[in-house]
């Protein structure tokens, strides 16, 4: 069906003596993407509509049948009735011909002084505004289940690792508290993205502005952006308000994928650090005894994604000669993605943090093993007999040594063995050599002690506003 039998069908036909090719008509469509503008779309061309009658270049009955036409319009959207058309392209065009059968000419008046370039800009704009806003949203709530889990394990001992392996006791309050650190600073990233989003591009019309006298300030109040954007060039063809909240996105589902991570291992078998609950498991088709934690796997993945779709975005703006081009239409289908795909692995993990069951006993068991609480013995030696570090690690060392050969603990050793090694060690260095000890002593700025992560808390629980819960 590749013959004229649909001429002037599109809105820019005019010129056109043939239809578009089936498969032209396919790569060029976005219909099936940006219908998700609707509602964004009718709200720019209300504010055009209304600046247009203001500055009188249309008149005011004209603007009351296009207020009206977009309430249908509007409403029919909403009810699930419109009659989306893929041959009318896009969002702008469907909404324009359905608006031209409602109200009839006053709607061919509406595209006055005003390209679909500054059109669909301004409309994604406006949804990048509102989704970085629902992005956050969701961290501050995974934040507060953080905040919530490390108040009841402010003194809970576990293992800190470097390498993975054992290297000093810490508390499980602590290490929670270190991703709300990470969160709030994703949520700034975010709202650093959403406030240079925030500028019009509504009046920069194809590229070079408009020889009608519209008035730009009013469009950009009305939309609730910061300002109109001050060259219109720039205004149609920059998207790096978009690569900005997707590189945010994607910084912030790295945190969501460590998280996810730690709860893989947590989980496992030989850690035994946690269980998630039913809800958040599923099976092994072959294995009985598995619960295996796929949500926290797929949001591992979907990280990678994330980060792959912000590539994707950089990759098809990169090389574009200004001002518009149709590979930017493109930026659309990334966008959405990966906004989705945050909102789905933000709300897995909060779900996960507030139900999954933590098990202290094999925490704390893991939290004495791999002598470590070696770094509290050669702290002791410093302190107490005045020896260089470097000679205390050394000391040390050779303690570790006779323990790991005789497989036993530190504090497992014998008075004697350990006077054997340094002359001065008294009996009360057996004082520093548990986890207990070792977190309770951590007291510097941001170190691991329960009196500190009580602190960070009840700062964090006045932040985000859980006080009275
Ligand atoms: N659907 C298009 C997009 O998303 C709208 C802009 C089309 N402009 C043009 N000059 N063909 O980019």
């Amino acid at each position: 069906m590749a013959t004229g039998d649909r001429k002037g069908q599109q809105i820019w036909g005019g010129r056109f003596a043939a239809s578009p090719s089936d498969i032209m008509e396919a790569i060029n469509a976005s219909i099936d993407t940006d219908r998700r503008l609707a509602q964004e779309d009718i709200a720019g061309s209300r504010a055009h509509a209304d600046m247009l009658a203001e500055m009188e270049i249309i008149s005011a009955e004209d603007n009351e049948a296009i207020q009206s036409g977009l309430d249908i319009v509007a409403e029919e959207i909403r009810n699930g009735v419109f009659p989306f058309d893929r041959s009318l392209e896009d969002i702008h065009m469907n909404i324009e011909a359905r608006l031209k059968t409602l109200i009839g000419e006053p709607a061919g008046r509406l595209h006055t002084a005003r390209s679909r370039n500054d059109q669909v800009v301004t409309d994604f704009r406006l949804w990048v505004r509102g989704a970085l806003a629902e992005a956050g949203a969701r961290l501050a709530g995974l934040q507060s289940a953080l905040v919530r889990r490390a108040e009841g394990h402010a003194g809970t001992v576990m293992p800190g690792f470097t390498h993975l392996q054992t290297a000093q006791p810490v508390t499980l309050g602590h290490h929670l508290l270190a991703y709300v650190e990470m969160i709030e600073r994703d949520r700034g990233r975010l709202g650093d993205a959403a406030m240079r989003a925030n500028e019009c591009p509504l009046g920069a019309a194809a590229l070079a502005g408009t020889g009608f006298a519209i008035d730009r300030d009013m469009t950009c109040e009305a939309l609730g952006f910061a300002r109109p954007m001050a060259n219109s060039l720039d205004a149609v063809s920059a998207r790096d308000f978009a690569l900005e909240s997707l590189a945010a996105l994607s910084v912030a589902a790295t945190h969501l994928s460590r998280l996810a991570d730690e709860i893989v291992l947590w989980t496992s078998a030989p850690f035994g650090f946690a269980s998630l609950g039913d809800e958040w498991s599923t099976g092994s088709s072959i294995m009985p005894q598995k619960r295996n934690p796929d949500a926290a796997e797929l949001v591992r993945a979907k990280a990678a994604l994330i980060a792959g779709q912000f590539a994707s975005l950089q990759g098809a703006v990169k090389a574009l000669p200004l001002a518009y081009a149709k590979d930017l239409q493109d930026d659309k289908a990334l966008t959405f993605a990966a906004f989705d795909t945050f909102d789905l692995c933000a709300r897995a993990m909060t779900g996960m943090m507030e139900t999954i069951a933590f098990h202290p006993d094999a925490m704390a068991h893991a939290a004495g093993q791999g002598f470590s609480t070696a770094t509290d013995l050669a702290d002791w030696l410093v302190r107490e007999l005045r020896l260089p570090f470097r000679e205390a690690h050394h000391v040390t060392g050779t303690l570790v040594a006779m323990a790991e050969a005789r497989s036993v603990d530190l504090a497992d050793l014998s008075l004697e063995e350990m006077q054997g090694v340094h002359a001065g060690i008294t009996r009360a260095v057996f004082n520093v050599l548990t986890p207990e000890r070792s977190v309770e002593s951590r007291t510097s700025l941001g170190g691991t002690a329960p009196v500190r992560v009580s602190e960070q808390v009840a700062q964090w629980k006045k932040r985000l506003g859980l006080e009275k819960t």
